[in-house]
């Protein structure tokens, strides 16, 4: 692994300012769940790339626990196979030699506490031969019901504890879903917090790390021109969506369990819409952040499980034509029941209640087999005040939109009204779109990268806290218990298309419609 000197770390242009800059403290990186999918996928391909950037410090290690029987060559083999599926032609030797140096693999069992000793034993063994002093993070990279009895016997073992004053730290990066509901996100919080402290702890959501989600930060607060209209004043409404042209493919079982309003809404377009909607924080750092993302929603308006027709609307995809071949209907789906309620299309409608934002809506909507892979935020304002150009142009006039397009294309586009060239006052909408790739290049770091380093440089201000956590779960309540008592008529809409009618009724009714994308 190539290893550099904490004060050069961070040379990233593209990262350098955004956080605050700490130095990166030689540690071990303890995977549990270390021969599943997502370590070989996305944990191991994020660190590899860090390596290749010199943004990993001296000694760094990581250790792999599952209880798969692997010894350290076959782990190691099977990491450079992931590593190789996300790159185009895998690592090469030389860099590769040295990164796997630091890749470790114990078999056993983090359910059972008497494996915990030689977990102990194996990282006290690490710190030796690495330099890595007694510095570690956990990782649960497992099925969400094993998190408090891993705790536990973490907590158990004396793991959960550095010694300060030798410069020791521990920190646990927890896995989405944290719970499923209200109660069971407050029961998780309760049995991490009786082994760890709230500021040992990070909650991922995968979308925080997203360099353009972080790029929403910067366009308000770095320019002077937004924040000045960035209110119910100008601003009309809010679309956030995020749309998916892949089914649930072989996650069946996953979904049958969750379903698109806790997969997808409570969390990544709850944390778009805080972004969009927050006040400037007093400091770019973790409380600050966090503090302001909480208020946010704490201020949406709240409404009771008789009114979450006027609020939520869902759908469940059926068979359909998608990119020109035929798919099955979400019933048909391996896993899951031919008579599934569970959804997989949800649309929202919130108010968030405070002086900036009063009676301006924000609609969310996110959904599986949709004609179109493609996340946005999309801030729409309101029509001039008055029309100089004649009233027959007045209903043709298309709103100023600003879009922050999260992915695919990375960018942000604005668009306003123009003259048409030539005689007469025509006019046009035109679109002034700045992307990513043409202003930086491509190459934008995976949300992993920058998730794994900022625990590392322990800056959680990408993380979720534990009272976000449980106000997110506190806004859905009424709608997961709606859902859960009434049934409906699934599937709704046919893959391919743009959601269900209800949809398109609980933005009309407010005299709007969705973006077309
Ligand atoms: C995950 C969900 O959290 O996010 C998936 O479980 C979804 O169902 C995915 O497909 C979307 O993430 P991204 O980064 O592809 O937009």
């Amino acid at each position: 692994m190539t290893m550099v000197d904490a004060t050069v770390l961070k040379a990233n242009p593209l990262r350098e300012g955004l956080r605050i800059e700490r130095p990166v403290e030689s540690c071990t990186l303890v995977i549990f769940g270390a021969s599943g999918d997502l370590t070989r996928r996305k944990l191991l391909p994020a660190l590899f790339n860090l390596a290749q950037q010199n943004l990993l410090p001296h000694g760094f290690s990581v250790l792999g626990v599952a209880r798969t029987s692997m010894d350290q060559d076959q782990f190691r083999d099977r990491m450079r196979e992931g590593i190789g599926l996300s790159g185009a032609n895998g690592p090469a030797e030389g860099p590769w030699a040295s990164f796997a140096q630091g890749l470790y693999y114990l078999s056993a069992d983090p359910h059972q506490a008497g494996d915990f000793s030689r977990i102990k034993t194996a990282l006290e063994q690490i710190d030796h031969e690495r330099g890595t002093r007694g510095r570690k993070i956990f990782y649960l990279a497992l099925p969400p019901s094993s998190y408090p009895a891993v705790v536990e016997n973490l907590g158990q073992a004396g793991l959960s504890r550095g010694d300060d004053s030798s410069g020791e730290w521990v920190r646990i990066i927890v896995e989405k879903p944290f719970g499923r509901d209200l109660e069971s996100a407050r029961q998780l919080n309760r049995a991490i917090h009786r082994v760890f402290g709230e500021n040992q702890i990070y909650r991922i959501d995968h979308y925080l790390g997203k360099e353009t989600v972080q790029n929403i930060l910067v366009l308000r607060l770095a320019n002077g021109i937004f924040e000045p209209i960035w209110n119910r004043r100008y601003v009309d409404s809010v679309q956030i969506t995020a749309a998916e042209i892949l089914g649930v493919e072989n996650r069946g079982a996953y979904y049958e369990e969750a379903g698109l309003l806790r997969d997808m809404l409570q969390n990544h377009l709850l944390q778009l819409l805080c972004l969009t909607a927050m006040e400037p924080p007093v400091a770019f750092d973790a409380e600050s952040v966090r503090d302001e993302k909480v208020k946010v929603l704490r201020t949406i308006r709240p409404f009771t499980v008789g009114e979450v027709r006027h609020f939520a609307v869902r759908g469940q995809y059926g068979t359909g034509s998608l990119l020109g071949r035929q798919v099955p209907a979400y019933r048909a789906e391996p896993n899951v029941s031919p008579h599934s309620q569970i959804e997989t299309y949800a649309a929202l409608r919130f108010f968030v209640d405070n002086w900036r934002w009063a009676d301006v809506p924000f609609y969310l909507r996110s959904g599986k087999r949709l004609p179109k892979q493609v996340t946005e935020i999309a801030v729409r304002f309101k029509q001039p005040p008055h029309l100089l150009f004649g009233r027959s142009t007045a209903s043709l006039l298309d709103p100023n939109v600003l879009a922050l397009r999260i992915q695919p294309d990375e960018g942000i586009s604005l668009k306003f009204e123009a003259k048409l060239p030539g005689q007469g006052m025509l006019l046009r909408p035109v679109i002034m779109d700045f992307r990513y790739g043409s202003s930086f290049g491509d190459d934008l770091p995976s949300a992993y990268e920058t998730l794994l380093l900022d625990c590392m440089q322990g800056d959680a201000t990408l993380f979720t806290r534990s009272d976000e956590v449980e106000c997110a779960w506190g806004l859905m309540a009424p709608i997961l218990e709606a859902w859960q008592n009434e049934g409906t008529e699934f599937p709704n809409y046919e893959a391919g298309s743009w959601g269900p009618l209800v949809a398109d009724e609980l933005i009309e009714r407010d005299g709007r419609q969705w973006r077309r994308l």
